[in-house]
């Protein structure tokens, strides 16, 4: 169990502290978002399109998300590690739901799950009650939910109609079903802000807002998006650091450097007699004479 746990992230919220999530999707990277101070790492279905190559979230495979999340919570010592259920591995039927729910937890290593919900959505509603009750805390998942996107037709923001509209009553209602349920925390994805607002004030559970405005019990945002690595720089996002043009110098630099001849150096080479029988890659970070 990490530092973190739901009942930790209940203290923060009765507290009135906003809480912190980042995606990872590997250990070097969920290292340093862990050292960094987050409540929860997320490892999204954003994989897709951020880590995997894949357009969009839909080819996300089980096992691919296991293996994400398994790297990932070995690297987390304290926030909470989620792992997010792909497309498709929940809804078709409740037993296979589980099992595959489970998965997360048993064998990666995750501290909890997230799956999404559309307005109404009854099937997961009752998935989320099942797998409290067996354990698994579950965070919700609402609004613009990029697994419906075909359904949506396209990454359409929700409540545009306004806090006193019919989708506005019917989303209001799914989160406190969804609350009503187990849900630790309940994500509010791509919602005009008073929409947003009026779901936190009306649910007793923290809110995760991204692209959800300011009156939410805390935010959540995809680390390529905040490290500048392979993004495309949403408005709903702000970028903390430029890792294309770090990572692009340094490329330049090694290929340079071979190409002329100045790496390696003597530094960097192994003489018979003082290597002490070691291959190369089982001291490579040692510093030697
Ligand atoms: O997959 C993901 O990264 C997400 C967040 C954007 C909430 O669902």
């Amino acid at each position: 169990m990490t530092g973190t746990t739901i009942r930790t992230l209940r203290e923060k919220y009765d507290a009135g502290e906003p809480l912190t999530m980042l995606t990872a999707y590997d250990a070097p990277i969920a290292r340093l978002v862990d050292e960094g101070g987050v409540d929860m790492i997320l490892v999204g279905d954003s994989a897709g399109h951020n880590h995997l190559g894949y357009g969009d979230t839909l080819p996300v495979t089980l096992e691919e998300a296991l293996s994400n999340t398994g790297a990932v919570a070995r690297a987390a010592d304290d926030a909470l590690v989620i792992g997010d259920l792909p497309f498709l591995t929940y809804g078709a039927s409740l037993e296979q739901s589980v099992e595959n729910a489970g998965r997360f937890l048993k064998e990666a290593g995750a501290d909890a799950v997230k799956l999404e919900t559309a307005p109404g959505g009854e099937t997961t509603i009752e998935l989320v009650e099942r797998l409290v009750e067996l354990g698994i805390p579950v965070q919700g998942h609402v609004g613009l939910t990029p697994q419906r996107m075909n359904e949506m037709g396209g990454a359409v923001i929700q409540g545009r109609e306004g806090p006193e509209s019919a989708f506005a009553d019917e989303l209001v209602d799914t989160a406190r079903r969804l609350a009503d349920a187990g849900v630790f925390t309940l994500v509010l994805e791509g919602i005009t802000e008073p929409v947003a607002k009026r779901v936190t004030e009306a649910v007793d559970v923290p809110t995760i807002g991204i692209g959800a405005g300011r009156y939410v019990d805390g935010q959540v945002l995809v680390i390529n998006d905040v490290l500048g690595l392979g993004g495309e720089g949403y408005r709903l996002s702000k970028q903390y650091a430029d890792l294309d043009g770090v990572i692009a110098g340094a490329v330049e630099s090694y290929v340079s450097d071979v190409e002329s001849g100045a790496f390696p150096t003597e530094e960097n080479i192994y003489e018979p007699i003082d290597d002490g029988g070691t291959d190369a890659g089982a001291d490579r970070g040692a510093d030697e004479d």
